[in-house]
């Protein structure tokens, strides 16, 4: 077993600060990803909070301020479930890095993404008891793990619009796939929102702030920004919030030879906020025809969509090519040339997988 309880294949992009993706084929075909298999991201040392002593503080522009222990989350507020998929901004960076260098950020390949259930309270039902003031309009979130990286140093946070918040489904999760959710994904407890940004689902929350303005915290008011690729000192970039359309090939791998012929290809496809996957399309000749994948499970609004297709590849070097549209009939770019930028966010462009088409088994 790896580090936090992880399979040993991960691909670990530094251990400390803990920074893991699982192999891409790992991801294909179960809709929940098993937690030896999810990835993780942080910016900091791993904290272990004792779940007796944690509080978690409510505060700023409310009616009354709470203090809860982990007793008062679970009693006080029913529990609810959600399917959620959880993806870095920086997932498929390193498809930009082959662009244009990214120097110190990490290479996420496809797989910085994972599918829970994710099981705690409201984040709506635990601010209704505190009671959000009219001028409310960003919730922050902030946990106990300082990062060096952070300019100056501090603990991770970041916000969401109070309307996101009071919507239903983010939740302060104390269970990921039934299970207690593991230190190394903020137990006792984290935000989870979904279709947002995986930035945005603080581990460890330890304090809520409802506030008037989004956090200023460096990793909202900096980090996780979409800055122009020219250099720009003044930029200061958009913030990321909803999750872009996006998709990615599990299998095969690069550069495998296989039998030329019908062969399997599978991946995933995520849209962002309430927009849900409607079609995924693969080509081997490079778009000039596509054939449409079968969608797998529908786990519900806020989940990724695993898709499979049989594509009949060609003798010789060949590329496979995917690509997702959403419910808004929005589909990916081409290519990731457009799409760099300083920190390598959002690479959403068509994933492809170079194959070697070898003849027949008659050949073989
Ligand atoms: N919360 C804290 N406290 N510290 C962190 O470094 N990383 C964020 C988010 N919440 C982070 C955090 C980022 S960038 C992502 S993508 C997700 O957690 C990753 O969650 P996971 O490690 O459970 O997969």
């Amino acid at each position: 077993m790896g580090a936090w309880g992880k399979r040993d294949d991960m691909i670990v992009h530094s251990i400390d600060p803990y920074n893991a993706e699982p192999p891409r084929a790992a991801l294909d075909g179960a809709a929940l990803t098993p937690l030896d298999t999810f990835y993780s991201r942080n910016h900091g040392p791993v904290p272990r909070i004792d779940p007796r002593a944690w509080r978690l503080e409510v505060d700023g522009l409310v009616e009354r301020t709470l203090v809860l222990s982990l007793a008062d989350l679970r009693g006080r507020f029913d529990s609810h479930s959600v399917v959620a998929t959880l993806v870095c901004a920086g997932n498929r960076r390193a498809d930009l890095s082959r662009v244009r260098p990214l120097p110190g950020e990490e290479p996420w390949g496809p797989g910085a993404i994972s599918t829970a259930r994710w099981t705690g309270a409201r984040l709506a039902d635990v601010l209704a008891a505190a009671g959000v003031r009219p001028a409310a309009g960003h919730v922050a979130f902030t946990g106990p793990d300082v990062s060096p990286r952070a300019d100056p140093p501090q603990p991770f946070g970041g916000s969401i619009p109070v309307a996101k918040a009071m919507a239903g489904e983010p939740l302060l999760a104390w269970e990921m796939n039934g299970e207690p959710l593991p230190v190394v994904h903020g137990a006792p407890v984290r935000v989870v929102v979904p279709g947002y940004i995986g930035a945005r689902s603080v581990k460890w929350v330890r304090r809520i702030s409802v506030q008037d303005r989004p956090s200023d915290n460096y990793f909202q008011a900096s980090a996780y920004r979409l800055l122009p690729a020219e250099d720009h000192p003044a930029a200061a970039g958009l913030p990321l919030s909803v999750i872009a359309l996006n998709a990615a090939i599990l299998r095969p791998g690069d550069d495998q030879p296989l039998p030329a012929g019908p062969n399997p290809v599978s991946g995933y496809a995520v849209a962002g906020e309430d927009r849900r996957i409607a079609r995924v399309d693969v080509s081997v000749d490079g778009g000039r025809h596509w054939q449409q994948a079968d969608l797998g499970a529908d786990t519900g609004p806020w989940a990724w969509r695993l898709w499979r297709a049989t594509v009949d590849l060609p003798r010789g070097p060949a590329e496979i090519i995917a690509r997702a549209w959403d419910t808004s009939a929005a589909t990916q770019p081409e290519r990731p040339e457009p799409l760099w930028n300083p920190q390598g966010y959002v690479n959403n462009s068509w994933p492809r997988v170079r194959v070697f088409g070898r003849p027949g088994p008659a050949g073989l």
